[in-house]
């Protein structure tokens, strides 16, 4: 009998171009050291079974039944719409028993859900070839088809393409990537809000749909091909004009931000960091009190560069651009703020891009 196996899938903060990835356009994410890790062990009865250290529910079935699973709306979704995934495309599953955990925070914006679907991806393969690309696509239908939640290919690409030390640039039209090096002299800071409004998923089916109803106006297959002065000129509703001014804006920003990174222009960088922000405040309302405090208290402070929420809205996490030496006294200027504003401790993070998932097995 082979020893337990463990896979691990980073999470990820999105440094800018958010909402842009189901628009066909351009992300700048890192991965985490955060990360969900997934034991593999063969099972004793024959079945796949899977449980986590934080879950009370666990789930397990006969390998060969994988491709007629069906979604619980549980936690389990999300490994076994990767598995149903699998099964479909002929992969055969052993009989294994996968234990998770995890340190990416639920809810906080860091796409712990990738996280899962990648390392439960990578158990169930067990170190077969699989192309990665192919794999995240894989993951975001589980996402999109079982879990059911409308998302972009750009978690789950990253949690597989990450870099050590440099942020990915992916064009989520072609599905290709670039490697861009930040600068040394700047520390990313994630700061959890702690919180994550109810109205997140739904919120994010109606933005979807709002920027399916701007291309359509503009005769564009995708707000990616949309330009402000196609925008301005289209007969649309006013709330679709500015989601897609948003979008627009963004992949824009996205491009700005690359150029500034490469000729470590961090007062830009910053200064692009806060338009995005502002731009998924006023246009995209996605953002929330909590972190719209968050930003506009962190460009307050001493040796902050920049500040903006990051992941899919309503809560979750800022990320913060910061002189390394002014980095103490940022944390905790912005925990007694925050407490004091809100009453609530944010966990914050020194984000330090990693690499992708891989076997980790020792
Ligand atoms: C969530 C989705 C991603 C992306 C972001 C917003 O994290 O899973 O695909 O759309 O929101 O940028």
């Amino acid at each position: 009998m082979k020893g337990p196996r463990t896979f691990r899938a980073p999470g990820r903060v999105n440094l800018i171009g958010e909402h842009t990835d189901y628009n066909l356009g351009f992300v700048l994410p890192i991965a985490l050291h955060l990360s969900t890790y997934v034991e593999t062990s063969p099972s004793p009865d024959g079945l796949l079974r899977i449980s986590s250290e934080f879950r009370n529910i666990t789930l397990s079935w006969a390998p060969e039944e994988t491709a007629t699973l069906e979604p619980r709306k549980q936690w389990t979704d999300y490994v076994a719409g990767v598995a149903r995934e699998l099964a479909l495309l002929g992969v055969p599953l052993e009989a294994l028993e996968l234990k998770i955990r995890s340190d990416v925070p639920e809810g906080s914006g860091l796409s712990s859900s990738a996280a899962l679907e990648v390392s439960s991806a990578l158990a169930f393969l067990q170190g077969r070839e699989f192309d990665r690309l192919e794999l995240a696509r894989l993951c975001q239908r589980a996402e999109t088809g079982f879990v059911g939640l409308p998302s972009g290919i750009m978690d789950q690409y990253v949690s597989l393409f990450g870099q050590p030390r440099a942020a990915i640039r992916i064009d989520c039209r072609s599905l290709e990537h670039i490697t861009v090096t930040l600068p040394d002299d700047v520390q990313i800071i994630a700061i959890n809000s702690m919180v994550k409004h109810e109205l997140g998923a739904s919120a994010y089916r109606i933005r979807v749909q709002e920027c399916a109803i701007a291309s359509e106006a503009m005769g564009v297959a995708s707000l990616r091909d949309a330009t402000l002065a196609m925008i301005l000129k289209t007969p649309m509703p006013g709330e679709v004009r500015k989601r897609a001014r948003h979008v627009v804006t963004e992949n824009l920003r996205v491009e700005s931000f690359v150029e500034a990174a490469a000729a470590g222009d961090l007062a830009r960088m910053g200064q692009l960091f806060v338009e995005s922000h502002r731009s998924m405040q006023q246009d995209y309302a996605i953002t929330a009190d909590e972190v719209d405090f968050l930003v506009d208290e962190a460009i307050t402070k001493e040796g902050c560069y920049g500040a903006r929420m990051t992941g899919g809205g309503f809560g979750g996490c800022t990320v913060n651009l910061v002189a390394p030496a002014a980095v103490d006294a940022f944390e905790q200027a912005m925990r007694d703020a925050y407490k004091q504003r809100f009453n609530i401790d944010p966990n914050i993070f020194r984000c330090i891009p990693g690499p992708g998932a891989a076997e980790i097995t020792k």
